[in-house]
């Protein structure tokens, strides 16, 4: 609608301004365009990890768990998530956050405008962070992020280019399966599994 274009002209520049992870948040904390956190959400999550993080995942956006902490990934699912990295030895090798800061009413997945607005914050974590690559974590983040239709069934462990919407140097992007559809589906670790191994070998 017509607020999300104004609150992504609003965005942009207080992302810009940011010079290191630290400040990104304070810019995220004190922004009052997204909509999501005016849903009941208790504060702003962006980010844990290492700000020159190798490799930096991009997640759907905070459930209860992170809304209660004000960090991303840390309940079953980024349990899980820590696990998957503990077996390729990146577990404190990266820099995690996801499209959106505030926790989604009932958990529901985040709306693309939601993601449109915080989208200039996300892409300027990753022009402070450098990271070598990207994890795109689940099917609401890697398609939102690439522009893509297919579902995450068909994207996981396919290598793309993700390119910042201002331009500038452009990202392999991995799309992986995400953690809280693992725990409901544990054949599918398989898969997780071989991309953690792509992603593995690709830092090597
Ligand atoms: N799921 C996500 O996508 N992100 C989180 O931070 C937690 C759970």
């Amino acid at each position: 609608g017509p607020g999300c274009a104004a609150a992504v002209a609003d965005a942009r520049p207080r992302a810009a301004e940011a010079g290191s992870p630290d400040a990104l948040a304070a810019a995220i904390s004190a922004f009052e365009g997204c909509p999501l956190k005016r849903m009941g959400a208790r504060q702003p999550v962006f980010s844990r990890g290492k700000p020159d993080a190798g490799v930096m995942l991009i997640g759907e956006g905070p459930g209860a768990d992170e809304d209660q902490r004000g960090q991303p990934f840390v309940g079953k699912a980024g349990q899980l998530l820590d696990r998957m990295l503990a077996a390729i030895d990146m577990k404190d090798e990266v820099f995690i956050t996801n499209t959106v800061f505030w926790r989604p009413p009932g958990n529901r997945t985040p709306t693309l405008e939601e993601q449109m607005v915080c989208a200039p914050f996300v892409e300027r974590a990753i022009a402070l962070v450098r990271p070598r690559l990207l994890v795109l974590v689940g099917g609401a983040s890697a398609k939102f992020m690439l522009k893509a239709d297919e579902g995450i069934l068909k994207l996981r462990g396919q290598w793309r280019d993700w390119r910042p919407a201002e331009g500038g140097q452009s990202y392999p992007a991995l799309p992986m399966l995400h953690p809280a559809y693992l725990l409901r589906q544990p054949r599918e670790k398989a898969k997780a599994w071989q991309d953690l191994l792509s992603l593995s070998e690709r830092l090597a």
